[in-house]
């Protein structure tokens, strides 16, 4: 049995095998629509969402499955204990997507006397996983490749310029990030090891030399969301507006990259902050492809987990 807690530990085989998967579904849907006939996804959520919880519901759908949202608050998670309570939703469902507020929540549901199905982390303040899998299919779907591919993200090191690094350089696509800080809830210093060691991981704050002849521009919020209207987060918020107003990824941006390079974004997005209306909603953004393929690359890596 294998949890997704993280892509840290999975290989670049193995992440593109999830890869290529998702895109002949995308082309093919019917030849997969009982591929998890009769399986039960649990969806647990301890905080919003839009894409992952839709994707991942509607991809069950699409495989012959059911998605089952759970509401962490209307739960006895909180009050029965994680591990005991995982355990009893791993006795009906065949496995257990989370979005929990700390990734220890995760870990604990994945952990010794916890579930017994697999466990997927449906985004924490250090991984998101799943996205990283849609966003590397995305790419090689635009590029027709991963390997060589140049990938920079634009704003604040996070829970997915992690994931989307560890993706990009075991999969042989060159990521730089242009940051001028790090999330600190978000460091994971073993997976920037792993990353660095496999030569296709750089760190360049210029962001002159960081974007020209980039094949791909990526951005993200640049304050997570269960701070974007906190009051208390106010001061902070806005100290981070100031320093990272010039890593916005916009039309100009785009410009200095060059003519092949095509703006992604996670969502949900802030226009005028991290990105401009072009960047968004431009012909080059892949930030639509992007979000559909959450769907696709989620079913590829659910038929992987559960199918038979
Ligand atoms: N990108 C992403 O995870 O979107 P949601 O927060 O809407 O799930």
């Amino acid at each position: 049995m294998q949890h997704v807690l993280a892509l840290k530990g999975m290989d670049g085989k193995w992440i593109e095998s999830i890869v290529d998967l998702g895109i002949a579904m995308k082309k093919d849907p019917s030849k997969y629509s009982q591929a998890l006939k009769g399986k039960t996804l649990a969806m647990i959520f301890q905080k919003t969402s839009t894409r992952t919880r839709l994707s991942f519901e509607t991809g069950m759908t699409k495989l012959g499955g059911h998605g089952i949202f759970v509401d962490w608050r209307t739960t006895q998670l909180s009050i029965g204990g994680i591990p005991d309570e995982a355990k009893v939703i791993s006795r009906y469902a065949d496995a257990i997507m989370v979005r929990p507020m700390k990734h220890e929540t995760v870990a604990t549901m994945a952990g010794p006397n916890a579930s017994r199905v697999p466990v997927i982390n449906g985004l924490c303040e250090r991984y998101h996983p799943c996205q990283a899998l849609a966003d590397v299919m995305t790419i090689k779907e635009k590029k027709g490749k991963l390997k060589g591919v140049k990938v920079v993200y634009l704003g604040i090191g996070n829970n997915v310029s992690n994931s989307l690094s560890y993706a990009c350089s075991m999969t042989g696509a060159d990521f730089t990030l242009c940051a001028p800080e790090k999330d600190p809830e978000s460091l994971d210093r073993e997976e920037l090891e792993t990353v660095k060691k496999t030569g296709h991981y750089k760190e360049e704050p210029d962001i002159e030399k960081a974007v020209k002849g980039a094949d791909i521009l990526y951005t993200d919020t640049w304050v997570n969301m269960e701070y974007f209207n906190d009051p208390k987060f106010a001061p902070e918020k806005a100290r981070r507006e100031k320093i990272f107003m010039a890593y916005q990824l916009n039309r100009a941006m785009l410009e200095r990259a060059g003519p092949q390079a095509n703006s992604m974004h996670d969502m949900p997005a802030h226009i005028g902050y991290e990105i401009d209306e072009y960047g968004l909603r431009g012909e080059r953004s892949l930030a639509f492809d992007q979000a559909e393929n959450r769907m696709w690359a989620q079913m590829a890596l659910l038929v992987k987990l559960i199918g038979q």
